[in-house]
């Protein structure tokens, strides 16, 4: 099995216990049962952490606490962001003040977008999304990183903080972090640990604990910023924390990848084109023939339309275990198993796409 993971680039296929190892995180277990109401904790698709025990204390004792995260704007709103978005409405009825960062400049300098795309591709594809999930536009702040805030006190305390964190990290740091590095990766590597550090600021919220959701390939930022976070005296910091969760499976296996349209499931799809997608591309962890299906069984570990069940759109575990038994045993067979997902996938949509074409009417709330 090999992977190679980056923030950059994702490839190979996944050994999730090697990368706990290889990048010094811990496997996330016996979590409150508030957190375990939630498929994604239950199931283990958030399944490492750094200094989670900071945020779990903060909401035991009922302290204030922030969530912040960001997002890339590109390509299409799709599953593997849903399991994020997911993750920051939890924390936000939790009480978490939420922090979104749209990352327009590491899109600019890493991806070559323009600034304007990205503005309209994080609201029409992200926004407009995170809305119909259930975000509410209290004790929310979504801004660029183009355009930290108005409040000229605010945004010069971020970009400040980005430009005092270089003197925490070396050349050969970043060097070890990325493997490969360019002045356009550095200015967003700065820039992405100014976004994760700045809510402690007295500009924002003062010294707070922060968690930070993310997928397993962003790790080295946190690295980076963990180590500067250490170093540096005035300001000082509470030490981040954060979770790492796993990358949904494209249609064919791998990662889902908003660069091809043939992997992902987009939060835009209409049901014609689901039911196309899963029943075309879904790969499949049934047997080449009928006979040898019934005989030998599928194989619902590798199958993608049952890890989208389990993921996202089967929360009953009773129910999703006998859908695993049936196709373990043969008695379910690979079209049945897609007709399952397809209606279940398509019935959620059908309700999320009625509140997305509303979302834009309370936008303004959002992007204050
Ligand atoms: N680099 C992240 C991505 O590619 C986006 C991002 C920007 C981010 N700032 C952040 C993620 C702060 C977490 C925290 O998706």
């Amino acid at each position: 099995m090999t992977h190679n993971i980056t923030p950059w680039d994702v490839s190979g296929e996944i050994d999730y216990g090697k990368l706990i190892r290889e990048f010094g995180v811990y496997p996330l277990k016996e979590l409150p049962a508030v957190f375990n109401k939630e498929v994604f904790f239950r199931r283990n698709f958030v399944f490492a952490h750094r200094d989670i025990q900071r945020i779990l204390e903060a909401i035991h004792n009922k302290k204030p606490f922030v969530m912040m995260t960001g997002l890339m704007p590109t390509g299409k709103f799709h599953l593997g962001h849903m399991l994020l978005a997911q993750q920051m409405i939890f924390y936000q009825k939790l009480g978490a003040k939420i922090y979104i960062a749209v990352a327009d400049i590491e899109a600019y300098n890493a991806r070559n977008q323009s600034l304007e795309d990205s503005k309209k591709i994080a609201v029409e594809e992200y926004i407009k999304n995170y809305i119909a999930l259930g975000l509410k536009a209290e004790n929310c702040e979504i801004y660029f990183q183009s355009e930290r805030s108005k409040n000229a006190k605010k945004a010069n305390a971020y970009y400040r903080l980005q430009n005092l964190l270089a003197r925490y990290a070396t050349f050969n740091e970043f060097k070890a972090v990325y493997g490969e590095i360019s002045p356009g990766k550095m200015i967003v590597s700065l820039l992405q640990a100014a976004d994760m550090l700045h809510a402690q600021l007295p500009e924002f919220e003062g010294p707070v604990p922060v968690v930070v959701p993310v997928g397993i390939d962003q790790d080295p930022h946190l690295r980076l910023a963990r180590d500067m976070a250490a170093k540096i005296k005035n300001p000082s910091f509470i030490q981040l924390s954060s979770t790492y969760h796993m990358f949904v499976p494209g249609l064919g296996g791998g990662k889902m990848s908003a660069s091809d349209p043939n992997s992902f499931i987009a939060l835009t799809d209409d049901a014609k084109t689901v039911e196309k997608k899963i029943n075309k591309y879904a790969f499949s962890g049934g047997r080449d023939t009928l006979e040898e299906h019934r005989k030998k069984g599928g194989v619902p570990e590798i199958d993608v339309s049952f890890q989208y069940l389990k993921a996202f759109f089967e929360p009953d575990d009773k129910k999703l275990q006998k859908i695993y038994d049936d196709y373990k045993s043969g008695k379910l067979l690979s079209g049945e198993l897609k007709k399952i997902a397809i209606d279940k996938i398509n019935a959620f949509l059908k309700e999320h796409q009625k509140k997305r074409n509303e979302a834009g009417k309370v936008l303004n709330k959002y992007l204050a």
